[in-house]
């Protein structure tokens, strides 16, 4: 394989994706090319419905494209959902758009439930990342006895916990105000930067974007952007 190890975590090629059925079908990527390279804090910008949410669902390995390729570390991801399923349990954090957090868990619990899925039962490990997201005093409150940006801290804190390479964020301060937003923000660029984990992010925010190292931009289904 061409692709080094050291240099690019992520490959998408010509990524083709459908959603709906009959009538409703939409093609939502159409031929989609991009290169996430190892280490960098990557932005995802584009007008509403042009499908990042998409794009991030079909790079974080939780739907299938269905045609082209994409190439984690250096490893072709195979079609089938149980391969995809180890791959995106083991290698991918992953914020929600809308967080996606379990009502009747606890915000501890929200975390160590994702560790107990994957294998990991890390003693303190739920307690660290509340502690990183400034949760510390939350760790029993249930996702509705929170804040939205108490709650979209918790969803980062939720996908860091395994220490995963890559963090896919799907609008992550689109629930804050800028406070809260910039405050996030200097938490994604520190984890970027400290823990050397690669972030892709989507935003609507020219702010937020500029956190990043690089910004791409998406319309109609594809990057438009050259050198991707
Ligand atoms: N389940 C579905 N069935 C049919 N079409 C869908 C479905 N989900 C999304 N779409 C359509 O696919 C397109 C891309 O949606 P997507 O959520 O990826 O956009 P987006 O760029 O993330 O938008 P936003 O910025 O508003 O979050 C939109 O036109 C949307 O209407
Ligand atoms: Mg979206």
């Amino acid at each position: 394989m061409s692709e080094s190890k050291n240099k690019n975590i992520l490959l998408a090629r010509d990524l083709h994706k459908s959603l709906g059925r009959g009538a409703a079908k939409v093609h939502v990527l159409r031929s989609l090319d991009l290169t996430v390279r190892r280490g960098e804090f990557l932005a995802i910008m584009g007008p509403s419905g042009c499908g990042k949410s998409t794009l991030l669902h079909v790079l974080g390995l939780m739907t299938g494209p269905d045609e082209g390729r994409i190439v984690l570390d250096s490893r072709e991801v195979p079609d089938d959902e149980p391969s995809r399923t180890l791959l995106r349990r083991r290698h991918i954090g992953f914020v929600f758009q809308r967080f996606n957090l379990l009502g009747v868990l606890n915000a501890a619990d929200n975390i160590r439930i994702s560790l107990r899925v994957r294998g990991l039962e890390m003693d303190g490990r739920a307690e660290q990342v509340l502690d990183q997201l400034h949760l510390a005093d939350l760790a029993r409150r249930k996702p509705a006895q929170m804040s939205m940006g108490q709650q979209q801290r918790l969803a980062v804190a939720r996908a860091l916990a395994h220490n995963p390479e890559l963090i896919l964020a799907d609008e992550p301060t689109g629930n804050l105000d800028s406070d809260n937003a910039k405050r996030l923000l200097e938490l994604l660029r520190q984890v970027n930067r400290q823990e050397t984990q690669t972030i892709v992010m989507v935003t609507h925010s020219a702010t937020a974007a500029e956190t990043a190292d690089r910004i791409v931009r998406m319309a109609d289904g594809k990057i438009v952007d050259t050198n991707v």
